[in-house]
Order: structure tokens, then C-alpha cells, then sequence
């Protein structure tokens, strides 16, 4: 039950009021305005009702400024004898947050406390979520201007329902920022459905997405709902959305524009509604230029957009990491010490897999030093430094073509050699992934494109 704090001298009106509240709310009353405050701490209460002609003691208005510094989440409505426009005037400038005259209908009397306590819990509200998106950014280890500004878009986009366009390498936490926003978000308590839309097979986008009756096609035993729908009132996150075919685009950006899907095998519309956050690593831009992305749908995706660096472009965040892993790892080794140099070994290394990659090197690390002290001689390291590449290619063959096209198969090539290195070993593919510092699931794309290629 919510709980009402009274403070009024006069007893006779009190005990009217309760007569009517008593019934809805828990009550409490305090005769005069010091005990009101004092009681404040002892009540919590939820709503304040403060009499604006306190006899003796401190006046209303003296009493309302005070709750209000004090106690800024409560709204307080003032009482007054009459409903002169001065005294209203002002005891709402004092922050009240509206008034009832004493001879007011018992129903309008109700009214106003039910919309006081409405604001009550959207202050209420806010609060927790500033709380939570706070202690959920304090997740993010990273003090650099970069991180500083995504954090700040972090923010913006969780106050807001427009859909949030995430860009960065692999592992530079594109994942993690799309459940940061969901759940500093208004959608929170609904669901968080992950699509990755490479991992889908293309012939089951459909009704993977958007799901099928029974018996729509051969293999469909049961009615399913799709994804979309399953992330009704909550957000859908595509993941790798550039990697989305083109009819699957049309289909998309239609239940986009339209909040309507339909089932695979059905002619029913179902209404949908969610929030849309999508992430890739690739160059949307580029891929329309290609004409491998519709543009429509990229200027529906990328109302808000969250750009993250590269960790290689952002050496200033090593150490809070490196600090932030050996505790999260290490949490027994407080006392692990770092060898000079150490850091600036570090910041010269292009880590292709960024921060996930940065995490199993910490960890691989500390348990070959032994006891210690950490240097760079540790890190599997490789010869893979940004300022001293090992040994010059040769490109003249590559630049007769477009640079998209040639740094497509220079990455292909790179890609063969890592999905090679491995086929041969028994290593799975969770490890294989671990050890090159990219997802299991790009890893398993890289290999199914390879398997087409050949
Ligand atoms: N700034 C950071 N602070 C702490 N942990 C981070 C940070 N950035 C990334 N991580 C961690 O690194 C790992 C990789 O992050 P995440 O999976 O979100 O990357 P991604 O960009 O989605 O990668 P991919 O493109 O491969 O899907 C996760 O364990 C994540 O928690
Ligand atoms: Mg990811």
C-alpha cells in the first residue's frame, strides 16, 4: 500500500480526509511541519499532503522548501483554505506539485493524489534506471576521449526508441553496448532477442525471423514464432547485418515501416513492436556503393549511431584494462608487477580481435610468467606489431583493381590462412577462435564461406 504523510493542525480536517483515504492508502499525520520532516525519514512516505496555513511553527511554504530540497522524489500537494491564485501561485513556484482546496469533492481530492503518485513512481523510475545504466557503463573499462563519447551515446540512445546502429571491429564490445542499451532502456523487462544474421541459413531467414505455421513447408512440424515476434515491446539485435541478403532486406525494412509481420504459410498480419539495434563490422557505406545494402533500410537502422574504435587507436585504455582483466582473471594476484616497457610493447600491437583478443592474451599471459613480473616477452606476440610489419607484400597485382576489391581478397586470403592453420590440428573451434581473438561465430562464417569458395 502506498503510504501518505499528512501534516496539518487542524484535527477535524484530518480526520475528514482520512474517512476517504484510509481505504486506498496507508496514512500517516503529523501536526506540525517540524514533525512532518522528521517523520519524513521514519514514513518514506510515497506523497506528502502539507497544509499551507500551519498554525504554529514554521509556514507551509517554509516547510515545503525544505521537502522539496530534501526529499525531491516526493511529490508534495499543498492544502489551502482557499483556492487564492497568489498563495497557488506560489507554493507550485516552491515546487509543489499541485493543490487541493479544503472543501474539494472527496473525487477530486483522490485525483490529484493519484496523479501525484503517478509522477512519483516515474521519478522513482528514472532514478533506478540512471542508477543501473551507471553501474552498467562502469562495466565499460575505458577512460579514453573515445570510449568517454561512447559512453555519452550509450546514454542517449538508452533514453531513446530510435534504432541504434552500433560499427566496430570484432571484439571491440559492439555485443555488450547492445545489451547495455537495452537494459538502461524502457524495454527492459521485455525481452532481448539476438539474431546473428550470418549465423541463419539463407532458405531459413523467413522463418527464422518472422516464423511459419504448421506444415507451411516440408520440415515445419509445428507452428513457430519468429524472432520478431518474440521481441515484441522488448529490442531485436542483428548482429553482422551487413551480411543480410537483399530480399531479407526488403522483407525487413517492410515490418520495420509497417509493425506488421506474417508468418511463413500464414495470411494473418501480426502487429509487432520493437526496438531495433543492429551491429556490424563492416562498411555499410561501402556496401551500398556496392549495392549490396539498400539504403532505406540503412537510414531506418542508423537513426543513432555508435561508432567504436579499434583498440590499437585507443593505447590510453590498455592499462585500466590490463588492470581490469588480471582482477577479473587473477582476483588472488593483487601484488603482480608489471616489467618496465611493458605497456608501451603493448600499445604498438595492432590486436585485429581488440579487446577480446587483449582479454585471453592477459590470461595466457599471467599463467606463463609464473610468478612474475609481467613482461611483453609473455604475450603471444607474433610478430604481429602495427609499426613493424615483418615483410612487405607484394601488391602490384592487387591495385590494378578497386581497393574494395583488393582488400577483399587480401581479407580472404588473410581469412584462408587463419581457418587453415587450424583444419589440420584438433583444436575446436571455441579454442581456435579464442587463440586468434575473433567470435566463434565469425570464425564459423569465415570457414562456410571458405567451404562455398573451393
Ligand atoms: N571496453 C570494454 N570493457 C570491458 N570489456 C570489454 C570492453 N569491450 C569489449 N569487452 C569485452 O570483450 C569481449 C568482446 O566484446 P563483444 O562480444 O561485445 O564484441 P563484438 O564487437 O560484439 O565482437 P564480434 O564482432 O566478434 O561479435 C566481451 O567479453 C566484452 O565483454
Ligand atoms: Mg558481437
Amino acid at each position: 500500500m502506498e503510504r501518505i504523510l499528512i501534516v496539518d493542525d487542524n484535527e477535524e480536517f484530518v480526520e475528514d480526509t482520512l474517512l476517504g483515504l484510509r481505504r486506498h492508502y496507508e496514512c500517516h499525520w503529523a501536526e506540525t511541519g517540524e514533525v512532518g520532516l522528521e517523520r519524513m525519514s521514519s514514513v518514506e512516505p510515497d506523497l506528502v499532503l502539507l497544509d499551507y496555513d500551519l498554525g504554529e511553527g514554521a509556514s507551509g511554504l517554509d516547510i515545503l522548501r525544505r521537502l522539496v530540497s530534501e526529499h525531491p522524489d516526493v511529490p508534495v500537494i499543498m492544502v489551502t483554505k482557499e483556492s487564492g491564485v497568489r498563495t497557488i501561485v506560489r507554493a507550485m513556484k516552491q515546487g509543489a506539485f499541485d493543490y487541493v482546496v479544503k472543501n474539494t469533492s472527496r473525487e477530486d481530492f483522490l485525483d490529484v493524489i493519484r496523479k501525484g503518485l503517478a509522477l512519483r513512481q516515474v521519478k522513482q523510475e528514472n532514478v533506478w534506471l540512471r542508477r543501473r545504466l551507471q553501474e552498467s557503463l562502469g562495466q565499460m573499462i575505458g577512460d579514453s576521449p573515445a570510449i568517454r563519447r561512447v559512453k555519452q551515446e550509450i546514454r542517449e540512445a538508452a533514453a531513446t526508441d530510435l534504432s541504434v546502429l552500433i560499427t566496430g571491429e570484432t571484439g571491440t564490445g559492439k555485443t555488450m553496448i547492445a545489451r547495455m542499451i537495452h537494459e538502461a532502456s524502457g524495454r527492459r523487462q521485455q525481452a532481448f532477442v539476438e539474431v546473428n544474421v550470418s549465423a541463419i541459413e539463407r532458405e531459413l531467414f523467413n522463418s527464422e525471423v518472422f516464423g511459419h505455421e504448421k506444415g507451411s513447408f516440408t520440415g515445419a512440424v509445428g507452428t513457430k514464432r519468429g524472432l520478431t515476434e518474440l521481441a515484441h515491446r522488448g529490442t531485436l539485435f542483428l548482429d553482422e547485418i551487413g551480411d543480410m541478403d537483399p530480399q531479407a532486406q526488403i522483407k525487413l525494412l517492410t515490418a520495420i515501416e509497417s509493425g506488421l509481420i506474417r508468418r511463413v504459410g500464414s495470411l494473418k498480419d501480426i502487429q509487432v513492436d520493437f526496438r531495433l539495434v543492429a551491429a556490424t563490422h563492416q562498411a555499410l557505406e561501402e556496401r551500398i556503393r556496392q549495392g549490396l545494402m539498400r539504403q532505406d533500410l540503412f537510414y531506418r537502422i542508423n537513426q543513432q549511431r555508435i561508432r567504436i574504435p579499434p583498440l590499437r587507436e585507443r593505447a590510453d585504455d590498455l592499462p585500466a584494462l590490463l588492470r581490469y582483466f588480471l582482477h577479473k582473471h587473477f582476483p588472488g594476484r593483487t601484488g603482480l608487477e608489471l616489467a618496465p616497457g611493458t605497456l608501451d610493447v603493448l600499445a604498438e600491437q595492432a590486436w585485429p580481435g581488440n579487446v577480446r583478443e587483449f582479454e585471453s592474451a592477459v590470461q595466457l599471459a599471467v599463467v606463463r610468467c609464473g610468478e612474475g613480473p609481467l613482461s611483453a616477452a609473455h604475450f603471444n606476440l607474433g610478430g604481429q606489431a602495427v609499426r613493424t610489419p615483418a615483410q612487405e607484400a607484394d601488391y602490384s597485382l592487387l591495385t590494378d583493381r578497386p581497393f574494395a576489391e583488393a582488400r577483399d581478397v587480401l581479407l580472404d586470403q588473410l581469412r584462408r590462412a587463419y581457418v587453415e592453420r587450424f583444419v589440420t590440428g584438433d583444436v575446436s573451434v571455441k579454442d581456435a577462435a579464442e587463440q586468434i581473438g575473433i567470435s566463434r561465430e565469425v570464425l564459423h562464417r569465415w570457414m562456410k564461406d571458405l567451404e562455398q569458395d573451393s
